[in-house]
């Protein structure tokens, strides 16, 4: 093979296997390595990539950054009009449907029920031409859509080429949307940025996808569910098994159930009810769908609703109710929220009478008035948000909100830098900030001191007995037991696990000190690379973002945070309670080869693949340039020029036995 064929054929595998992952990890959501053996993989992919540029295909997985803006979308004609869904509002209306379906198919034929979940989100179309990624739409209003390929493109779980063996033509219909913890992480970022937040996953998701730069679209945590096909659907005898086709073709294909009665469909429509506020997602009902494909055809359309299917609706998790009063809270970074105290509302089996305003700004462009009639919406665990307000509600005694100019709790003057959509109380000894700094230190993601929730935080620091974090470790059985609720044996247990969260590592530590930027993961980053002693002593700003995945901001954040003298000393009085301050070994590999970087070049006896696979389980990495790093390269017949540069830096060639021979050697312990 010449040099160059070689170099494509390594590409090529090495996109091979990060396809596979992505399948795996975006689709399957059963990844079988870790998300930093991932990172690797896909980083030597893209500096193989950046190498050579003009081996650089289209559907390569790094191309998912998204193309040049677009002026304006293009329109797209549906081959098979997108239709929507009858709706019932209450099961017994189930049961009519089924009636009517028997009634339809007559007495000889008895119909199967597929139930899937109805996802809140965007309805596309993606159509795949001989396995590839062709072109995909929104739904628009079922005959017309608007394209917009590029952006679905940069979605990690739509593959670019499917697997298995898919027909000339599938188009493959679904559901886009957001799951609600990547919609709070999204909505955090708008307003970090200083930009609006959006109201609902679904709007998160629809206004993602309907992004005229692609470049947007790619920083939009999107997903897909696949609940049909348009063309090429003809080709199945069923909806479930057109289901379990798109499965294996590699698409995310959305799960279902099948059934024989009415009523089992019913249960399965209670069932979800009760699951909808565990799910990760929002979803707005189930679709109840003929299986039969031939019965399918028998029952037919009637204008733009499919006899075959319907859709059970849940209650709207939205009310509307009288905004009383906007009060506005400081969290623990200082920052000012408006909140909005409402009229008591049920809203989908839960009682709300708070909901978050976000910012002054999102307030303003909503146009939102004290004493309006408002929208406010839930999802999930997410804080109930007002969407909007009803102007045609006003009695005109509304009147207009205004950020105060002082903190609300210590009284200081407020803060908004330029840019910037957040207020915020820049006093480091305000007590609300020390309150909230408790609150989050004891809380699960940080500290978990358990029996320490927000409301026993509060009633110690009220009481004087806790003012910061660092008192918390002064704490003694003593001072708790004369207190209303608390027992001998229950402040005991307190003390106990306060003490027990001594134990706990330095990533939990540093991200318990609340430094912005520095949410759990960071912290991990982080603690890997340096001690606590190491941070006080001051490090630099290079030295931070020479870690990966640390960011300039996040640098800036921790070195601003160790120059204060206020922190220092927080942070010394933190140590000599004894809390944990050790720079923390994580995830280090094992194995013979754990930790050594390892190029494979040239024609072995088995597919580099299986090389590659083998290097791993001995906790080797796979690089694909040599460098003065590497330190082996197993070479086969015809190695080129990797074999000569392994020469002349002196890297140790090895051939394939002595490659065997080195990741069957025990493990010696050090
Ligand atoms: S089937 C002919 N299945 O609900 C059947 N739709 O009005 C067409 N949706 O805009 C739709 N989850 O985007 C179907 N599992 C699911 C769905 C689903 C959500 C949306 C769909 C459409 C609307 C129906």
């Amino acid at each position: 093979m010449s040099e160059e064929a070689n170099f494509r054929a390594e590409i090529e595998d090495l996109r091979e296997r990060v396809r596979y992952h992505n399948r795996r990890y975006y689709v399957e959501d059963a990844p079988d390595i870790s998300d930093a053996e991932y990172d690797a993989l896909y980083k030597e992919l893209e500096s193989l990539e950046a190498e050579h540029p003009e081996l650089v295909t289209p559907d390569s997985p790094t191309q998912r950054v998204g193309g040049e803006p677009l002026q304006e979308f293009q329109q797209v004609r549906h081959a098979v009009p997108m239709l929507s869904l009858a709706n019932a509002r209450k099961l017994e209306e189930l049961r009519e449907w089924d009636a009517r379906v028997r009634r339809i198919l007559g007495e000889d034929e008895e119909p199967r029920y597929v139930t899937e979940r109805k996802i809140d989100g965007l309805a596309v179309s993606l159509r795949y031409e001989e396995g590839r990624f062709e072109r995909g739409a929104t739904r628009g209003n079922g005959t017309v859509g608007e394209e917009v390929t590029a952006n679905l493109r940069t979605v990690r779980s739509i593959p670019e080429r499917l697997d298995d063996d898919p027909p000339e033509v599938l188009e493959a219909r679904g559901e886009m949307y957001m799951t609600l913890e990547d919609f709070e992480r999204l909505n955090r970022r708008q307003e970090a940025e200083g930009k609006p937040p959006f109201a609902n996953p679904r709007n998160a998701a629809a206004g993602s996808i309907r992004q005229l730069d692609p470049k947007i679209t790619a920083r939009r945590p999107l997903t897909v569910y696949l609940y049909g096909i348009g063309e090429g659907g003809d080709l199945y005898e069923s909806h479930s098994a057109a289901l379990d086709a798109l499965k294996s073709y590699g698409l995310r294909a959305n799960p279902y159930k099948l059934h024989d009665t009415i009523e089992s469909v019913m249960q399965e429509c209670e069932e979800a009810v009760r699951e909808r506020e565990s799910l990760p997602y929002q979803i707005d009902g189930v679709v109840v769908k003929v299986d039969s494909r031939e019965q399918q055809r028998a029952l037919g359309s009637v204008a733009k609703a499919p006899r075959w299917a319907i859709a059970y609706k849940f209650e709207p998790l939205a009310g509307r109710t009288k905004l009383k009063e906007i009060i506005v809270n400081v969290g623990r970074t200082g920052a000012l929220t408006p909140q909005a105290l409402l009229e008591p509302v049920n809203v989908g089996g839960v009682r709300i009478s708070r909901a978050t305003l976000h910012n002054e700004d999102y307030i303003r462009e909503k146009d939102i008035l004290i004493g309006d009639v408002v929208v406010v919406e839930r999802a999930g665990d997410v804080i109930p948000q007002v969407v909007r307000p009803v102007p045609e509600e006003r009695s005109g005694g509304e009147r207009e909100f205004f950020m105060p100019t002082e903190c609300p709790v210590c009284g200081e003057p407020v803060s908004r830098p330029e840019g910037e959509a957040v207020t915020r109380c820049v006093n480091a000894r305000c007590p609300a900030l020390a309150l909230e700094h408790i609150i989050h230190w004891a809380s699960k993601a940080a500290m978990e001191i358990e029996g320490l929730g927000e409301k026993l935080s509060t009633r110690l620091f009220d009481l004087g007995l806790v003012k910061d974090v660092a008192e918390i470790y002064d704490l003694k059985a003593e001072q708790l037991v004369p207190l209303e609720g608390f027992g001998e044996k229950s402040a005991e247990n307190l003390i106990r696990s306060i003490e027990k969260s001594k134990e706990q590592p330095f990533s939990r530590v540093l991200y318990a000190l609340g430094i912005r930027h520095v949410g759990n993961v960071t912290a991990g980053l982080i603690a890997s690379s340096f001690s606590g002693e190491d941070l006080l002593r001051g490090v630099e700003t290079e030295r931070l973002t020479e870690i990966e995945g640390v960011g300039e901001v996040v640098a800036r954040a921790v070195v601003d945070y160790f120059a204060l003298e206020d922190n220092r000393a927080l942070v010394q009085r933190l140590m000599k309670a004894g809390l944990n301050f050790e720079r923390e070994a994580v995830g280090a590999p094992e194995g013979p080869l754990a930790g050594k970087r390892v190029v494979i070049t040239g024609t072995l006896s088995r597919p580099r693949g299986y090389f590659v696979e083998r290097l791993e389980e001995a906790g080797g990495t796979f690089t694909s340039s040599v460098s003065k790093n590497t330190d082996y390269v197993l070479a086969g017949e015809e190695a080129g020029s990797k074999l000569e540069r392994a020469n002349s830096l002196g890297v140790p060639v090895l051939d394939e036995a002595g490659f065997e021979e080195l990741i069957s050697q025990e493990t010696v312990a050090s």
